[in-house]
C-alpha cells in the first residue's frame, strides 16, 4: 500500500525539552493514518499530528470497539533508530482485532508504516540512554450509526511520544496490593487483548489502591481469587529459590512482548522457567520460608520494574529493597542492550531503520 505523506510546514521540535520528557503528553511532527471500509484497508496517509474530526454517532464512543499497542523506538546512532520486536507488536494487535472483530492489518502494511513515520521523525526519537519514542498504533470503530452491533467502518492511527527515562533517579521499587471486590479479566473475556476498555475498567480499582499507598493492583483471578494474573500494565514475575515463576497465559493475562523476552532470556541463561499457576498463598509461603528473592514486573514501559512490597489481605511482603534485585537487574540490562544496540541480538529482536533512506528529507 503507498503512502501519501504530507510534511508539516514547520516543526514543533524545537518546543521541545529533551531533558524534562513527561509521558506521552507531547507529539512528535506527524501521525499516520489509515481507514477501513467496504471490507478493506485504503488511504494511508502520512501527515502533520493534529485533531481529528468524528460524528457523536461514531460506533466505538459507543460499544467499544478500540484496540491499541504500546511499542518503543530505540536511537542507536546518527543514522539507526530500532525498533523492539515489531512484528510480535503486529501480531498481538490482529489478535486484538480478531477478538474485537475489527479488520487485521497486513504485516507488511504496520512495519512500513512504523520505518516511514520513523524516518520523517527520526530527531524526536531522543539520543540519552533510558529515553525512547513511545509509539502508540490505535484502530477504533468509525460507523456511524447506534446499533450495538460489529462497526463496517474503521480508522487506524500510529502516533509517536518522546519519552524520558523511566528511572531517571535510581530503580525505584513499586508496592502493590491484591484488590478482595475488584478484577481485571474473565475466562472467556477479553483480557488477553489490548482492548481500551480493559484499561477503563482497572482505573478505580487502581485508584482505590493508590489511595491506600500502593502503586498499582496485583490482579488475583476472577473465579477463585486466589491466583496470581498481572499488574496494571506489567506481566509479573517472581524468583523462588532459583527458579523463575511466571502466570501462564490462560486467556485472562495479556501475552506481554517483554515477558516472552524475559523468558528466553532466562532459559538461555539455564535458569528454570515456570509458566504456571502461582497462587497468592505460595507466594506468602514462599516468603515466610525465606526462598522468595526477588518479584518483579516486565512492560514497555519500565522493561523490568522491581516489586518491593505485595499487601494481601493484610499480611505483607517486604522484599526490604532500595533498589533493584540482582537478577532483575541483569534482565534490565540485557534487554535494554538489545533495545540501544550495545548488545548483540543474537534473537533477531532488533529492527533497525536506517533514518537516511528516506526518499522524502
Ligand atoms: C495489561 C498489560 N499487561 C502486560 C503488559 C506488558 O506487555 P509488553 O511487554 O508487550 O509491553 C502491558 C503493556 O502493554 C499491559 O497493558
Amino acid at each position: 500500500m503507498k503512502i501519501s505523506i504530507t510534511k508539516a510546514e514547520q516543526s514543533r521540535i524545537s518546543e521541545l525539552d529533551f531533558d524534562n520528557l513527561d509521558f506521552g503528553r507531547i507529539f512528535s511532527d506527524h501521525m499516520f493514518e489509515m481507514a477501513y471500509s467496504d471490507g478493506k484497508w485504503h488511504s494511508a496517509v502520512i501527515k502533520p499530528y493534529g485533531p481529528i474530526t468524528f460524528e457523536p454517532s461514531m460506533m466505538a464512543l459507543h460499544y467499544g470497539q478500540a484496540i491499541f499497542e504500546g511499542m518503543k523506538a530505540y536511537h542507536v546512532n546518527h543514522d539507526t533508530i530500532q525498533l523492539f520486536r515489531p512484528q510480535d507488536h503486529h501480531a498481538r494487535l490482529n489478535n486484538s482485532a480478531r477478538r474485537l472483530c475489527m479488520p487485521e492489518i497486513d504485516e507488511s502494511v504496520f512495519i512500513n508504516a512504523l520505518e516511514e513515520l520513523l524516518k520523517l521523525d527520526h530527531e524526536w526519537v531522543p539520543k540519552k540512554h533510558g529515553q525512547a519514542l513511545y509509539i502508540r498504533p490505535v484502530m477504533f470503530a468509525t460507523e456511524e450509526y447506534l446499533a450495538a452491533k460489529v462497526s463496517q467502518e474503521y480508522r487506524f492511527f500510529i502516533i509517536t511520544s518522546p519519552v524520558g527515562a523511566y528511572y531517571n533517579e535510581g530503580f525505584n521499587p513499586v508496592k502493590l496490593t491484591t484488590s478482595d471486590q475488584y478484577v481485571r479479566a474473565v475466562k472467556g473475556g477479553t483480557g488477553e487483548a489490548k482492548a481500551a476498555g480493559n484499561y477503563g475498567g482497572s482505573f478505580l480499582p487502581a485508584l482505590r489502591a493508590q489511595q491506600n499507598g500502593y502503586t498499582q493492583v496485583l490482579w488475583l483471578d476472577a473465579n477463585e481469587h486466589k491466583y496470581i494474573e498481572e499488574v496494571g500494565t506489567m506481566n509479573i514475575f517472581f524468583l523462588i529459590g532459583d527458579t523463575l515463576i511466571t502466570p501462564g497465559l490462560e486467556g485472562t493475562v495479556l501475552p506481554g512482548i517483554t515477558r516472552r523476552s524475559v523468558i528466553t532470556l532466562a532459559k538461555e541463561w539455564e535458569v528454570t522457567v515456570e509458566e504456571r499457576k502461582i497462587s497468592i498463598d505460595e507466594l506468602f509461603d514462599a516468603y515466610r520460608s525465606g526462598t522468595l528473592k526477588e518479584i518483579f514486573g516486565a512492560g514497555t514501559a519500565a522493561v523490568i520494574s522491581p516489586v518491593g512490597l505485595v499487601h494481601h489481605q493484610g499480611n505483607t511482603i517486604d522484599l526490604d529493597m532500595e533498589k533493584i534485585g540482582p537478577f532483575a537487574k541483569r534482565m534490565y540490562d540485557a534487554i535494554t542492550g538489545i533495545q540501544y544496540g550495545k548488545v548483540e541480538d543474537s534473537h533477531g529482536w532488533a529492527h533497525p531503520v536506517d533514518v537516511t533512506t528516506s526518499v522524502y528529507h
